[in-house]
């Protein structure tokens, strides 16, 4: 079987079923987990709109940080439109961004993974997914095969499209 999964999370319904797959599989072979979190300041207004569960993680880590959050007025998109991000939005984005780890590595561990390892990056996701897949050994990746993102017209989100053309390991795309 393999000697390490890496498993990438935006925080989508897809990829919450890519955390499962991936955990599931690690647990069941006793290999460890990664779970990676490529954080997007900038264009994802519309991606966060669409994580249907931000506003939960939002209220949370509002709660348990002293960040400001009265930067947020109106919907949340507006909070992550600033395509050069404040120095509040950076520290949201970052705390969201380990939120949606956290409540992943939860998942996994539930599944019975033992060891399981979260990583965040920056940058094009499709290359820091690679980079980080590979920092960790890892010899299979897991994405969902649909992200926030709003080209539903297309099979595959340009991500996990990618991710699997360029990766030299196994990439399971979950459906
Ligand atoms: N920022 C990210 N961090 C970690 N994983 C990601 C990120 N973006 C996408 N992924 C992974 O890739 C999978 C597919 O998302 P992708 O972005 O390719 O589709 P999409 O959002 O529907 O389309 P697009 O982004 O092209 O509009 C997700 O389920 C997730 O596993
Ligand atoms: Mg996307």
């Amino acid at each position: 079987m393999k000697q390490h999964i890496f498993v990438a999370t935006d925080g989508s319904e897809t990829a919450g079923r890519a955390v499962d797959l991936a955990a599931e599989l690690a647990a069941k072979f006793g290999t460890p987990l990664t779970i990676g979190h490529v954080l997007r300041f900038g264009r994802s207004s519309e991606e966060m709109a669409r994580m249907a569960d931000v506003e939960h993680i939002v209220r949370h880590v509002s709660k348990t940080s002293n960040t400001d959050f009265q930067i947020m007025t109106g919907t949340t998109g507006d909070l992550f439109a600033d395509t050069r991000p404040s120095g509040d939005v950076v520290r949201i984005v970052t705390l969201i961004g380990e939120e949606i780890l956290r409540r992943s590595a939860d998942r996994a561990k539930e599944l019975g993974v033992e060891t399981v390892t979260t990583g965040s990056a920056q940058g094009d996701p499709a290359d820091a997914i690679l980079d980080m897949a590979k920092e960790a050994g890892a010899d299979m990746i897991v994405l969902g095969h649909r992200g926030l993102g709003r080209w539903r017209e297309m099979l595959l989100g340009s991500v996990a499209h990618k991710v699997n053309q360029h990766a030299d390991c196994t990439v399971v795309t979950v459906r």
